[in-house]
C-alpha cells in the first residue's frame, strides 16, 4: 500500500503540487489524470524521490521513504517515461537487465528474467533480446521500457504518459496488455495520463488534478455519479470512447443476479442508454425487465463501466 500524506512542492511562491493525499492500495492501479501544467509529474516524481517534496510524506509499506536508501527506492519502484528512455547503445536483453546487474544478480537469473519478460511481452527472445533500440517499431520499444521497469519486480510501478507517443490502435493495444501483465504480476501502479478514456480504462481509482490540487479521488464510477466540481465534471464528458463502446451493447450482456430498487431498464436497452438512466436516476443499481416485464435480474454502474473496459 501506498500512502501519499499531504505531499506539497513548492518553487518560490509557486506551488506546483498542493497537499495531495491519497491512497493506493496493493495490486490496484491509480491513474493521475489532469491538464498539462497540473502538477502530475511532479507528484509521480515526488514518490520515488526525483523530486525532493517541500512537505508531507510518502509511506510504502508503512515506511517514510525519507527513510529508504536512494539506490533501494530506485529498484523497489519501476519508473517508466514517455520516449522509454531506452539506452541506444545497448541491446533489448542488456536494457531489461539494467536494474537487475546494479543489484549483482548472477548471470544465469538475469537472462531468466529478461526472457521471461520477453516472453510476458510477446517478444520472442530469439528475435529480439540482440537487437537495438532503433531497429524496434514505437510499440516495441515501449513494451521494453516496460519490461525494464519491471525487470526487478518493483512492488510499485510509476509510469510517466507511457502511451503518449503511440498511435491510437498500438496505444490501446498497449493499454491492454499492461492490464494483462498488472493482473497476472499484481503490481501497483501509478499512472500519469492528461486522456480521460485512458484513465477510465486503466484505473481502479482516477486521481483528477487541476492547478496543482486533487479535486477528487475516487473510483471512475463514483466521478461519473458524483463529480466534486464542475471542472471533474467536464473532464469526464472527455471520455467518449469507452462511452461510445457502450451503445454497442445491451443490458442483457452486463446483466447480474437479483433485483434492486427503482424503475426497471428492458434487457434489450443498450448499456450507453441505460448508464444515462442510472446517472439520471441518481441511483448505482436498477432492476432489469424482460419483454415481458419479469424482472430478471440487476444491472450496476460499476459492472457498466467495467464491460466497456474489458471490451475496450
Ligand atoms: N523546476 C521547476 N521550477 C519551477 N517550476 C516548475 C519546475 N518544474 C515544473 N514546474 C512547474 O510546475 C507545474 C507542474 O508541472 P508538471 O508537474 O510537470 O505538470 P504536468 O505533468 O501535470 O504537466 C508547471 O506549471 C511547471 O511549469
Ligand atoms: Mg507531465
Amino acid at each position: 500500500m501506498i500512502e501519499i500524506e499531504r505531499l506539497s512542492k513548492r518553487y518560490g511562491d509557486t506551488v506546483v503540487v498542493d497537499e495531495v493525499s491519497m491512497v493506493i492500495e496493493e495490486g490496484t492501479v491509480a491513474v493521475v489524470v489532469g491538464t498539462s501544467g497540473a502538477g502530475k509529474s511532479t507528484l509521480l516524481r515526488m514518490i520515488n524521490r526525483l523530486i525532493e517534496p517541500s512537505s508531507g510524506r510518502v509511506l510504502i509499506d508503512g515506511q517514510d521513504t525519507m527513510a529508504i536508501p536512494e539506490d533501494e527506492l530506485r529498484h523497489r519502484i519501476g519508473y517508466v517515461i514517455q520516449g522509454y528512455g531506452l539506452f541506444p547503445h545497448r541491446t533489448v536483453a542488456d536494457n531489461i537487465a539494467t536494474v537487475p546487474r546494479l543489484l549483482g544478480w548472477d548471470r544465469k537469473r538475469i537472462a531468466a528474467r529478461v526472457e521471461e519478460l520477453l516472453d510476458l511481452y510477446q517478444l520472442d527472445p530469439a528475435e529480439f533480446a540482440g537487437k537495438y533500440p532503433h531497429e524496434l517499431s514505437g510499440g516495441q520499444q515501449q513494451r521494453v521500457g516496460v519490461a525494464r521497469a519491471l525487470a526487478a519486480r518493483p512492488a510499485l510501478l510509476l509510469m510517466d504518459e507511457p502511451f503518449g507517443a503511440l498511435d491510437p490502435v498500438i496505444r490501446a493495444k498497449a493499454q491492454d496488455d499492461l492490464l494483462a501483465i498488472q493482473r497476472r504480476l499484481g503490481t501497483t501502479i501509478v499512472l500519469v495520463t492528461h486522456d480521460m478514456e485512458e484513465a477510465f480504462h486503466l484505473g481502479d481509482r482516477i486521481a483528477v488534478m487541476d492547478q496543482a490540487r486533487l479535486l477528487q479521488y475516487a473510483s471512475p464510477a463514483e466521478l461519473l455519479m458524483r463529480p466534486a466540481e464542475e471542472f471533474v465534471e467536464r473532464l469526464v464528458g472527455t471520455a467518449e470512447r469507452p462511452f461510445r463502446l457502450l451503445s454497442l451493447a445491451r443490458v442483457q450482456d452486463a446483466l447480474e443476479p437479483g433485483t434492486a430498487e427503482g424503475e426497471a431498464l428492458s434487457a434489450s436497452t443498450n448499456l450507453r442508454e441505460a448508464l444515462s438512466r442510472l446517472i439520471w436516476s441518481g441511483r448505482e443499481v436498477l432492476p432489469v425487465a424482460d419483454a415481458g416485464g419479469t424482472v430478471i435480474g440487476r444491472v450496476s454502474v460499476d459492472r457498466i463501466l467495467r464491460f466497456g473496459r474489458s471490451s475496450a
